[in-house]
């Protein structure tokens, strides 16, 4: 039976919330107190087509895994339903403007380019969610700093006219020595979400990382890819390890190549750019009386399943569970990767979530030069592989990386960035960039191949001098979105 727009509307309350997504409608009555968002944004669109709202942040399969088919209440004829007049706000009207004054894509130079114009066309919301990070965000900062405190010691007269940067991640080859990392929530950025990333991934031959938290369902950045294209899951280890069991027995059953165990995340951080926009967005709650919101933002709101008590001896059971690689993603101190080889993973990623999680860890590449040294002398540089991730904007950075010992490196917000200002064709762009920059700083160190890239082209003197001595970088510091105290409450 086909219900109509006015019996869904009658359901408009907490008492009777009925709400309309993609055409059908659900009673999500008790399901109000659950939703991990809170039950205000639902209640907003009681009796009421909640699609536009649902999408960005919710994967398509949701409410078939999380509502019982008892109250999914079929087909709604959508011609029957009251279309609410969409009053442009200001908001709206600054984006709509942003879009189209922004510069032509041949005029993106560099990673941060894309970020400057990404932060003017973006949502408030989405662009906070995606540039937030912990408390006052000086590891986010310092994640890109550190990378300037590190110095170039080159070779001359080497025959460099060809250089070849490709190489091998967990035994895929790759044509450069980075990858697509895990992010949450593609559709904030893009209608089309993760998928846009798997296609530009393909494009340039280099390996996506499926976060657990994407805006489109697993199968369908899996069903994106194309031929052998190698994706890889990363994973958030739900408290209901039946749920984490299916997650990734059903990636491996579909082909992913290596599993990514996020293991810097027992809780998330606070990411008060991130709160704030909540705050903001929702005003006072005039119902109740009370002036406060206990919206945490969206990070917190999509992460309450995370289980807080996962710790080494979970390991063997992920072991047990599956065939593909197991890494560990979010390794901080040497002493942690030499646990990592013992407990027989294949790798790590040296990450401290793009600074969005602990405050004052170090970076990634300080860990790395921290973390080598001790391997090596231990004779076990072979029998792990390191990743790094965060704070990558250019191929210097890369390279500095790999000169380090990293078999690769993550980027990941830069790639949501350029595909929120410009869609695949920023992605495309990103990536070309990075090759250009790879190709022409293989040259100028005098390196051929990434075989070649050692330690000895290095100076990492000042590497562990935190905040120290770091040059002035303008273009970060451009792009760079201070945070803000509370703003004043409107008049009534
Ligand atoms: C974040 C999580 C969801 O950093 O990875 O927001």
């Amino acid at each position: 039976m086909t219900l109509t727009g006015a019996e869904v509307a009658q359901h408009n309350s907490k008492d009777s919330c009925w709400v309309i997504v993609h055409g059908k409608a659900y009673d999500v009555t008790e399901f109000l107190p659950e939703h991990p968002g809170g039950q205000k944004i639902i209640l907003k669109y009681a009796g009421k087509d909640a699609t536009e709202e649902f999408e960005p942040i919710h994967p398509p399969d949701t409410l078939d895994k999380y509502l019982d088919p008892s109250k999914h209440l079929g087909p709604v004829n959508m011609a029957t339903v009251a279309i609410e007049e969409k009053v442009e706000t200001a908001e709206d009207i600054e984006k709509r403007e942003a879009v189209a004054l922004r510069p032509a894509l041949a005029e993106m130079y560099n990673l941060l380019d894309f970020e400057a114009v990404a932060k003017r066309v973006m949502k408030r919301t989405a662009w906070a969610y995606y540039s937030s990070a912990a408390d006052d965000e000086i590891t986010m900062r310092e994640n890109h700093a550190a990378f300037q405190r590190i110095w170039f010691r080159p070779k001359i007269l080497v025959d460099v006219e060809k250089v070849d940067f490709s190489t091998t991640m967990l035994g895929t080859k790759v044509s450069m020595p980075f990858y697509v990392t895990a992010t949450a929530l593609g559709k904030l950025g893009h209608p089309e979400g993760e998928v846009l990333l798997t296609r530009a991934s393909r494009k340039h031959d280099v390996i996506q990382m499926i976060p657990t938290l994407a805006s489109c369902s697993f199968d369908e950045i899996m069903d994106a890819a194309e031929g052998d294209q190698v994706q890889w899951l990363q994973l958030y280890v739900n408290k209901d390890r039946d749920i984490t069991r299916k997650i990734v027995e059903h990636a491996e059953r579909r082909g992913c190549k290596g599993l990514f165990i996020t293991v810097d995340a027992p809780q998330l951080g606070r990411r008060e750019k991130d709160m704030r926009t909540k705050f903001t967005d929702d005003g006072a709650d005039v119902q109740s009386g009370s002036t406060t919101d206990n919206s945490q933002g969206a990070a917190r709101a999509i992460s309450s399943f995370i289980d807080p008590a996962l710790s080494w001896a979970d390991i063997p059971w992920f072991q047990s569970i599956t065939k593909m690689p197991i890494l560990l993603k979010g390794v901080q101190r040497v002493e942690d990767v030499i646990k990592a080889v013992e407990a027989g993973v294949q790798g790590v990623v040296l990450s401290n979530h793009g600074g969005r999680q602990l405050e004052f860890a170090r970076s990634a590449i300080e860990v790395l030069a921290e973390t080598m040294p001790v391997l090596r002398e231990m004779g076990l540089e072979d029998k792990i592989e390191i990743y790094v991730d965060g704070g990558v904007r250019r191929a210097t950075d890369i390279l500095k990386a790999l000169c380090l010992g990293a078999k690769g490196v993550g980027i990941g917000r830069p790639f949501l960035y350029a595909m929120s200002a410009y869609g695949f064709e920023g992605v495309d762009r990103a990536m070309a960039l990075l090759r250009d920059e790879l190709e022409m700083n293989m040259r100028l160190i005098g390196c051929t191949s990434v075989e070649e890239l050692n330690p000895s082209l290095l100076d990492v003197r000042s590497l562990g001098a935190h905040g120290n001595g770091v040059p002035k970088d303008v273009l970060s510091a451009a792009v760079y979105d201070q945070l803000r105290n509370p703003p004043q409450r409107s008049k009534l």
